[in-house]
């Protein structure tokens, strides 16, 4: 098979950090080759080489055979390469078209003198390139106004516009419920029949064994392995990213379930604008269990976990802690009450950047003793302390400990160390909403094994995900929830995954 990208011996250097280290790799022409690794393991550094974006210290690149110098995204585009990245970069006020025209529009003269763009030829082509791979959107559409499945979509657009070639996708499925994932792997798999070549980054082994024909493996900036995946399981392929093995399922530690500690009756929660999104909602959560809140994304799940942190009105219904209600306390009285909160949006909870990880660790309790005296001196020995026994306790891959700047470390371990925080805590009730979302699996397996201990300790925990596999694995009881209503509320060991899946979406029938 042809080999269209190769990489000579890449090198890149960042301060304090290799995050590429002498690596070589070709890609075919025509495979999906997925990228796997942990987080801070290099795939981002790697291939923003070749979309021009970093320029490698050693080694070269090269396309179809040609060594070339990738010094810009526009080379790269002149190359048919292109990219859809993390985080998408598309203007928010404009539509469909315009974004993916933006930088090339097709000039038109009125009169035959005064240039001006020509939007309606554009939209067609969108259109006809939004069927040719069934990438369905309305190219006139404002970005604003598009769910963020949608605007991954007219990422891929973007690049089929540009008559990319080889297009790099770096993690796209994070941002995507379960439904969502199903149908983008159909549309890269679409895109190589139609014969482009697919770099495909993920932290996913499902997804990797589903549709890529070869993963390369990346750990600590260096590659340990390119493997043929029809033939290797998904077990191999995490013991050589993490470098140890891994195990894919926990075996969950013996725990008995004690006291309620939590109440919610007939919670009821609405948007401002009067729409329901909770819709008399009950459930009671007991010290030593794990209840797991499943649903689609947005069908009121984590607007409970607001109503019980305090972050949303309830419209209707109590909540009680330890028997005493709570539903009108302000956050900070449940806080001190002992309720823990790990939401969705980290940055609401999340680092300060420039700090070093010693003060971030110690955020909610730096003006506490002992982490300051009697004076209100900060005592920067046990600040260390306690930051050290986190970084081990939660392996938090930190290049320089303690001192270690939140800025510096990649997403997975700022997130470790977000959690590592709010566990400290010691919480009585703790809500975990999408703990792992993003994460590898290394990573993925600190968390569980976490919650299964604090399971053990006889904590209450609320879990709100959409990963299945995570409730299915974790859970003691499952809520699901549809619509803001109750489909169901079991003892896990009683629903099968599939039973779980109908009911999230609505269509689960009681058998007589
Ligand atoms: N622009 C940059 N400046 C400094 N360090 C960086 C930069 N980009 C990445 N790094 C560091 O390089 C390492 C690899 O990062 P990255 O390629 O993003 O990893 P991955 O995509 O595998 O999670 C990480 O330690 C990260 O902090
Ligand atoms: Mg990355």
């Amino acid at each position: 098979m042809d080999t269209v990208v190769e990489f000579r011996h890449i090198t890149k250097r960042f301060p304090g950090i290799i995050a590429n280290n002498d690596i070589s790799l070709s890609i075919r022409k025509g495979e999906i080759l997925a990228i796997l690794g942990e987080n801070g393991a290099g795939k981002s550094t790697l291939m923003s080489m070749l979309f021009g974006m970093q320029t490698p210290d050693e080694g070269e690149i090269l396309i179809r055979g040609k060594k070339e110098h990738i010094s810009s995204p526009l080379v790269a585009n002149d190359l048919n390469i292109g990219m859809v990245h993390q985080h998408f970069m598309l203007v928010e006020n404009q539509s469909i078209t315009e974004n993916i025209i933006m930088g090339i529009e097709p000039k038109k003269r009125y009169l035959g003198l005064f240039p001006y763009v020509d939007v309606q030829s554009s939209n067609e082509k969108v259109r006809e390139l939004s069927k040719h791979y069934r990438l369905e959107v309305n190219p006139e559409d404002i970005i604003e106004d598009l769910p963020v499945s949608t605007r991954q979509r007219v990422e891929i657009l973007k690049m089929l516009y540009r008559n990319a070639e080889i297009l790099i996708f770096d993690e796209p499925s994070a941002v995507l419920t379960p439904q969502e994932i199903e149908s983008l792997l159909g549309i890269i798999k679409n895109l190589r029949e139609s014969g482009k070549t697919i770099i495909l980054i993920t932290h996913k082994l499902d997804e990797i064994k589903k549709i890529a024909d070869r993963c390369a493996i990346l750990c600590k900036g260096k590659l340990v392995g390119v493997l043929d995946v029809p033939s290797t399981t998904t077990q191999e392929m995490s013991a050589l990213m993490v470098g140890r093995d891994v195990s894919l399922t926990l075996t969950s530690t013996e725990h008995t379930q004690g006291a309620e500690v939590l109440r919610v009756e007939d919670l009821t929660v609405e948007t401002n604008d009067h729409i329901r999104k909770v819709d008399k909602v009950s459930f009671s959560l007991h010290s030593g269990e794990v209840l797991a809140i499943a649903g689609v994304a947005g069908n009121g799940q984590v607007e409970i976990a607001d109503a019980i942190a305090g972050l949303l009105p309830v419209k209707e219904g109590s909540i009680f802690l330890d028997g005493q209600e709570i539903t009108t306390h302000t956050v900070r009285q449940r806080i001190e009450a002992g309720v823990a909160y790990i939401p969705e949006d980290r940055h609401s909870v999340g680092l300060v950047l420039d700090f070093p990880l010693r003060e971030n660790l110690c955020l909610k309790q730096y003006y506490q003793e002992p982490y300051s005296n009697s004076r209100g001196v900060l005592q920067q020995q046990q600040m260390d302390a306690l930051a050290t026994e986190l970084i081990s306790a939660f392996d938090i891959r930190s290049g320089s400990g303690a001192a270690t700047l939140a800025r510096s470390m990649s997403g997975g371990n700022q997130q470790k160390a977000i959690i590592a925080r709010e566990i400290n805590l010691q919480a009585n009730v703790l809500m975990f909403v999408q703990p792992t979302r993003g994460l590898d699996v290394g990573a993925i397996e600190t968390i569980h094994k976490k919650i299964d201990e604090l399971r053990a300790q006889g904590k209450a925990i609320l879990l709100i995900s959409l990963e299945l596999d995570e409730i299915m694995e974790l859970a003691d009881t499952i809520l699901v929830l549809y619509n803001g209503r109750t489909q169901t509320i079991k003892s896990a060991s009683t629903m099968t995954k599939l039973e779980v899946g109908e009911y999230m979406m609505g269509v689960h029938v009681e058998k007589a």
